[in-house]
């Protein structure tokens, strides 16, 4: 009796504490949005266990926050139910069209990878992951779907508002040769909801519809891509140009984009915690969200390398590869008219993608093939540059690029499209430290900001589970001959210091920011012909700043009719003295190239070509508003009798005209004087 009336007190004490609490929360969250508010509670009700249930056609996973529907077997994403959003995925499209992995392979096949085995995998009231496998068989699956077994992962864990999805790819080793040139998961969300698009900072805005796009409502441009919306829904996007390459990122500062339903206040964000399973390395460029609306998580594709990115995976070379996981979240705050909540959202989905990074690589995922913490190494060091001609000591590579890739010949990372990489900055001292590495075979690679050419430490690196590995301090020399005599540019591998021209004010798209990305505005590459149209550029060396007299991207002038001419710049340069006897070096470094060619001439426009880089180049950056794209780097020794005392010229003709396109960025020229 004694003990019942305790347990009875005590009872009643805790109900009385909760009462409070929800008093007390109410309170606040009359003084804040939503998200907080929901937090508290996270923290005081332990949020509802997770639960699957299933009928002949679909997965339902619901932790009481989202509701998740899978197709069975096919495991695509028919529907996420969330607070007020019955499916926040487009109702309207088929079952295979709302969430869904996809595949671009051999000559343009496309394949959706539709699974045929649904298993589950974990099922406590904590976690719930689903696995949706295909094994592809030579006998039916030949020519029908790409030679590609697959396991597609979903898991909703408790108290998480969101989804982590996450695909297994295989190859055996007797499988036919495939290109597999793009690997994505695509989502397709609610088109009358999702208005709202914020793929940065600083772009963020109301889109235009699918609609817009089509028919008599817009006007293709130079590519079907860009369009000009002549008679849009929304009179405001009227003479406003859309393309979706216009949202593209870096791997490195793609890790949070998505979409805004203004009329529930609720965001959907596709959070990207780590690049290890992206390809290309921490500049690659690649799509993130476009009109539609449309979110997109790239793992593979050539945009902005082209198919210089290996993509070719050969009969006799086993491969298997997990990409993501990738984490889908979902969040809400209360509405208001001033659309205050957008930036909530946006912020709300930022930490939580500091959190989603903090736990990485997750422990909650269940196949052996993504190993956990403790079965990951790392590898740590100090990165120094050693150039005389700068600095007589050894400097810090500050902010320097250093990342693990799989073994090749420097730089070769930026092409490297089937392994694992990872990536880290430097600090100001150069010290670097590349945590939750996957075992196996590396090299590791670096580039430093401010210095041309790429480091490469010649021993491999074998990173077994749990190993630590210090590598002490490594030198990287930059190609270097003599003492500068002039440099255009700053060795960055963009051309982003260069001149950059307003748009033209008839082919805007406003959601760029012009001081930030105003590179990615359309059909830069024709204000060339206008602005140099009495000759081409002249950049006299001590007169010129690059920032207003380097045109960003050398290409073709377009004299009309669908019609281009090659280009010839010439850079005009004194020399007080010259050393006959020595050698000169011109240090040029390309930050993209697209079917072009850079032949260099000295002091006599009309001779042979003293250098020529060939035909280079793939990565269509100029119509795909790209900064950059691969790096290229050319080291020219030029024998000192080939300048003259006084008045030289150097002219760099870009050759190849067959289309606007054809041209390469530059990312920095340097003449160097012999040695001394
Ligand atoms: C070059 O031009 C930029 C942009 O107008 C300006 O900020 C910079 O100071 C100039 N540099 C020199 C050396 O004049
Ligand atoms: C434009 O190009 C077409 C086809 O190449 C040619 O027939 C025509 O004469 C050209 N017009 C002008 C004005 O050059
Ligand atoms: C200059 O370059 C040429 C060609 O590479 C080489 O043969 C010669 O030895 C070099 N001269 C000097 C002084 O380095």
């Amino acid at each position: 009796m004694e003990k019942v009336v305790t347990r009875t007190h005590s009872t009643c004490l805790v109900l009385w504490l909760l009462i409070i609490m929800e008093f007390l929360l109410l309170f606040f969250s009359a003084f804040s949005s939503e998200i907080p508010s929901r937090k508290i509670k996270d923290i005081i009700n332990k949020a509802p266990a997770v639960k699957l249930h299933r009928n002949n056609e679909r997965v339902f996973i619901d932790n009481g926050f989202v509701e998740v529907t899978i197709e069975d077997p096919s495991g695509h994403l028919s529907g996420i139910k969330y607070k007020t959003m019955p499916n926040v995925l487009e109702t309207r499209n088929r079952n295979n069209n709302k969430g869904y992995w996809d595949i671009v392979w051999d000559n343009q096949v496309y394949d959706k990878l539709p699974g045929q085995q649904m298993k589950i995998i974990t099922q406590n009231d904590e976690v719930v992951e689903v696995s949706f496998t295909k094994t592809w068989k030579s006998t039916t699956d030949r020519r029908s779907s790409v030679p590609l077994n697959i396991d597609k992962r979903y898991i909703v864990r408790r108290g998480v508002p969101g989804v982590y999805m996450y695909g297994i790819f295989e190859r055996e080793a007797e499988f036919p040769d495939a290109h597999m040139y793009q690997i994505r998961i695509a989502f397709k969300l609610k088109e009358d909801k999702f208005h709202y698009m914020a793929v940065s900072d600083s772009r963020q805005s109301i889109m235009p519809t699918a609609e817009d796009r089509v028919g008599d409502h817009c006007q293709a441009l130079a590519f079907k891509e860009a369009c000009l919306l002549t008679n849009p829904t929304d009179p405001r996007f009227r003479g406003q140009v859309d393309d979706k390459y216009q949202y593209s990122a870096e791997n490195k500062d793609s890790k949070l984009h998505g979409w805004i339903s203004d009329d529930d206040a609720v965001g959907f964000w596709v959070i990207n915690p780590s690049n290890e399973f992206q390809t290309g390395g921490p500049n690659k460029q690649d799509l993130t969200c476009h009109v539609g609306p449309t979110a997109l998580s790239m793992f593979t594709s050539t945009h902005y390398t082209g198919t210089e990115m290996d993509v070719l995976f050969k009969t006799g070379e086993p491969w298997k590869k997990v990409f993501g996981p990738v984490f889908i979240y979902l969040n809400s705050a209360a509405p208001d008219p001033n659309h205050g909540y957008r930036n909530a959202l946006w912020n709300d989905a930022k930490t939580q993608l500091s959190k989603e990074i903090g736990s990485w690589p997750y422990n909650f995922v269940a196949s052996e093939d993504f190993p956990h913490a403790d079965r990951r190494g790392e590898v740590d060091g100090q990165l120094l540059v050693r150039d005389p001609y700068i600095y007589k000591k050894l400097m810090r590579a500050k902010s320097a690029f250093v990342g693990l890739a799989a073994p090749g010949i420097a730089g070769s990372w930026q092409t490297e499209g089937k392994g694992y990489q990872f990536w880290t900055q430097t600090a100001q001292t150069g010290r670097f430290s590349i945590k939750n590495v996957r075992p196996g075979v590396y090299n590791l690679y670096a580039w430093v900001n401010g210095f041309i050419g790429n480091y490469k430490l010649e021993q491999e690196i074998t990173i077994q589970p749990g190993n630590k590995i210090n590598l002490g301090t490594l030198i990287y020399d930059p190609p270097r001959n003599g003492p500068t005599l002039w440099e255009i540019g700053i060795p960055d591998r963009t051309a982003a210091e260069f001149f950059v021209p307003e748009p033209n004010p008839s082919l805007v798209n406003s959601i760029i920011n012009n001081h930030v990305d105003r590179f990615r505005q359309y059909g830069l590459w024709d204000r060339y012909s206008e602005i140099y149209q009495n000759g081409d550029l002249v950049y006299n060396v001590g007169v010129s700043n690059y920032s207003k007299d380097w045109f960003f991207a050398h290409v073709p002038r377009n004299v009309g009719n669908n019609t281009n001419r090659a280009t010839t710049w010439q850079i005009r340069f004194n020399l007080q003295e010259v050393k006959e006897a020595g050698n000169y070096t011109l240090q040029l470094a390309l930050a993209a190239a697209s079917y072009a060619e850079v032949q260099v001439r000295f002091n006599n426009p009309n001779s042979r070509p003293y250098f020529t880089t060939m035909r280079i180049g793939l990565d269509n950056v100029v119509p795909r508003h790209g900064i950059h794209g691969l790096y290229r780097f050319y080291s020219i020794n030029v024998p000192g009798n080939t300048f003259q005392r006084g008045e030289n010229t150097i002219f760099l003709t870009q050759s190849r005209s067959q289309a606007s396109f054809e041209a390469v960025l530059y990312d920095y020229i340097r003449l160097e004087g012999p040695a001394v």
